[in-house]
């Protein structure tokens, strides 16, 4: 939540930050600003709504600097207005502050600052920092960094904080306390960012904080420092994403760019994950087969999106290996006073390896003694380092808000993971395993037939862009689906969507069903076949019109459907991978339809970093 980019070298700072705000836009859209430092002082610029209207507001009369800092915002403390938007600055205007995340004591310490005298500009809880460095370098005539370190240990709850003062033109400060911070090098140039797109045309070798550091970035070096002062070293992580990975590459959309691109991340998520004898290997899982074997239970946590990759996983890994699997949202988990022991091994799926709750939930799964395996996108993520292994998916950047390539990656991840169990287990007959990877093998390419299908699903989504409400249901592993697919449908066209267990239908839910309403229904799995049709029969005795995906020639599902997505045929546990792709190209397409822009939902952030 909330894009951070700062920049000291010897260009003009200003295009480089709204290039990096732009790369990182998704991360909040409620407001924009900049602070340039120049030999004059500090020159901040803010402006509510999306960085487009910071950078009208900017035409004609740039601020000019070669070093700075900048910030789109997801609002937490305070509305969306000009007044709120980062940069926050001092009292004297001679410090500026850019923020990510939620200092929980800040009425407290606006209290006591206002007490002193200062005076408050604005409603968030950022601005009490730029009048605590104030402060503390007023106390101590210290350096800019001296004074983060002392306002550091006087904040409380979760915080990225990067800042300038005009009196070291040529430096900037950052802080981490749980969101990221990463920090990128160039011969004569300093960069610092909230994500790694924003860093990636200067460098792919980025160096994030650990938690409780503070840096201090100057034009090709840093420093960095524990809370407690010391110097410390920090390791480089290589990034494999290029630049054009996160760039819309001629479509409209990323979220379109992304949905497209699929077939090459679930090709790259298994790529070197099976060896010659027909083997799943995950070199990053370095348990014992052992040490596999001890495990007695499995514990998935996630939220979102990856929640529904973890409920379809739930399945798989079930009846791979015989483990039981346990399923919780990582907000909820560490509430319900879980038991867990050195023998359970804890998945913990977050695509942005950054989800405050799934972190959370990860520590308290390791207080607990259980192992964590992590399934994560980004390299170098908090989730990566506090994990004791870590299961990538190589989907390459997402930037679209809602999660597409992610999922289905996520959905390939868990698989494999699942399977490479089995293995160590011996829960699995050598044929099956065989069959399995095979038919895992296939799926990039049945992703690319699946993709084929933009039209109907198109004509589909003209169809039913006006609809109020929408029901999705399925059965079995298609239950992930529907949820993940009514999820996608509401974040992003605001169509009110409920994913439904078809069973359940009947306990309360097909009350909503009346002539004309939509419903989404999964029909590819085999086992509850029969009991998936009679469930679409309820619904259309009830008026209901019907969108539903199928395998490929199924004809007893083509004479029941209003609309019909048919998706090529692969292992039932293996079908959530096939069976979301029309889904989340229907949820673009109303979103289209109803004038929406898919990349950027009202209210959503990509990166969740406050509980
Ligand atoms: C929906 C979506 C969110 C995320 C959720 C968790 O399209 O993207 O629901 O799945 O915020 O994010 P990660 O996976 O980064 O923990």
């Amino acid at each position: 939540m909330c894009g951070i980019v700062g920049y000291t070298g010897r260009e003009e700072a200003l295009p480089i930050l709204l290039d990096g705000m732009r790369r990182l836009e998704y991360r909040g859209y409620d407001s924009a600003g900049v602070a340039l430092l120049s030999g004059e002082g500090i020159e901040v610029s803010r402006k509510a709504g999306p960085l487009d209207a910071l950078v009208q507001e900017l035409e004609g009369h740039p601020p000019s600097g070669t070093a700075g800092i900048g910030h789109t915002r997801w609002a937490t403390h305070g509305a969306p207005t000009d007044s709120n938007a980062h940069p926050h600055s001092d009292c004297s205007g001679r410090i500026a502050v850019v923020h990510n995340g939620i200092i929980e004591n800040h009425e407290h310490l606006r209290r006591q600052l206002e007490r002193q005298g200062h005076r408050f500009n604005s409603e968030t809880d950022t601005e009490v920092v730029a009048h605590l460095l104030e402060a503390k370098v007023a106390e101590r005539s210290c350096t800019l960094r001296e004074a983060a370190l002392a306002v550091a240990s006087e904040l409380e709850g979760a915080f990225a904080l990067v800042c300038v003062s005009s009196a070291e033109p040529d430096v900037i400060v950052a802080v981490r306390q749980d969101p990221p911070i990463i920090i990128g090098l160039t011969a004569d140039a300093g960069f610092v960012a909230s994500g790694i797109p924003a860093l990636l045309p200067y460098t792919r070798e980025v160096m994030p904080l650990d938690n409780r550091q503070v840096a201090e970035i100057r034009p090709g070096s840093a420093r960095v420092f524990s809370f407690s002062g010391d110097k410390v070293s920090v390791d480089k992580v290589t990034v494999e994403w290029d630049e054009a990975a996160a760039e819309r590459g001629g479509f409209e959309d990323f979220m379109l760019k992304e949905i497209f691109e699929q077939p090459d991340a679930a090709r790259d998520t298994m790529r070197s994950r099976f060896d010659e004898s027909g083997g799943v290997v995950l070199d990053e899982v370095h348990w014992s087969d052992e040490t596999l074997r001890r495990i007695t239970k499995v514990v998935v946590v996630a939220c979102g999106t990856s929640f529904h990759s973890g409920m379809a996983a739930k399945h798989a890994i079930e009846h791979w290996t015989r483990l039981p699997v346990e399923l919780d949202l990582a907000s909820e988990f560490r509430y319900r006073d879980p038991v867990l022991d050195d023998r359970s091994l804890v998945v913990a799926i977050a695509q942005s390896g950054e989800t405050a709750d799934t972190l959370a939930a990860l520590r308290f799964a390791k207080k607990m003694g259980a192992s964590v395996v992590a399934v994560t996108n980004v390299v170098g993520s908090s989730i990566t380092r506090e994990a004791d292994a870590v299961l990538f998916t190589h989907a390459g950047p997402e930037i679209g808000v809602a999660a597409t390539k992610t999922f289905t990656c996520q959905l390939i991840a868990l698989n494999l993971l699942a399977l490479y169990l089995a293995q160590a287990r011996a829960s699995m007959p050598a044929d099956k395993l065989a069959e399995t990877i095979e038919a895992m093998q296939a799926l990039p390419d049945q992703i690319e037939e699946t993709l084929l299908l933009q039209d109907d699903v198109h004509r589909a989504a003209k169809r039913y862009a006006m609809a109020t409400d929408i029901l999705f249901i399925g059965r079995g592993v298609g239950v992930a689906v529907a949820l993940e697919g009514a999820l996608k449908l509401k974040e992003i066209s605001y169509l009110h969507a409920e994913g439904y267990a078809a069973g359940e239908l009947k306990h309360g839910a097909i009350a909503l069903i009346e002539q004309g309403v939509p419903v989404v229904g999964i029909v590819t799995g085999q086992a509850l076949y029969e009991k998936m049709l009679a469930n679409i029969a309820e619904v259309r005795a009830r008026g209901a019109e019907t969108i539903l995906v199928a395998r490929r020639g199924d004809e007893r599902v083509r004479a029941i459907a209003n609309e019909l997505f048919e998706v090529p045929t692969t292992k039932p546990l293996l079908s959530p991978v096939l069976d979301s792709i029309p889904l989340q190209m229907f949820a673009y397409f109303v979103a289209k339809e109803r004038g929406l822009s898919p990349d950027k939902p009202r209210n959503l952030a990509k990166s969740v970093t406050v509980e």
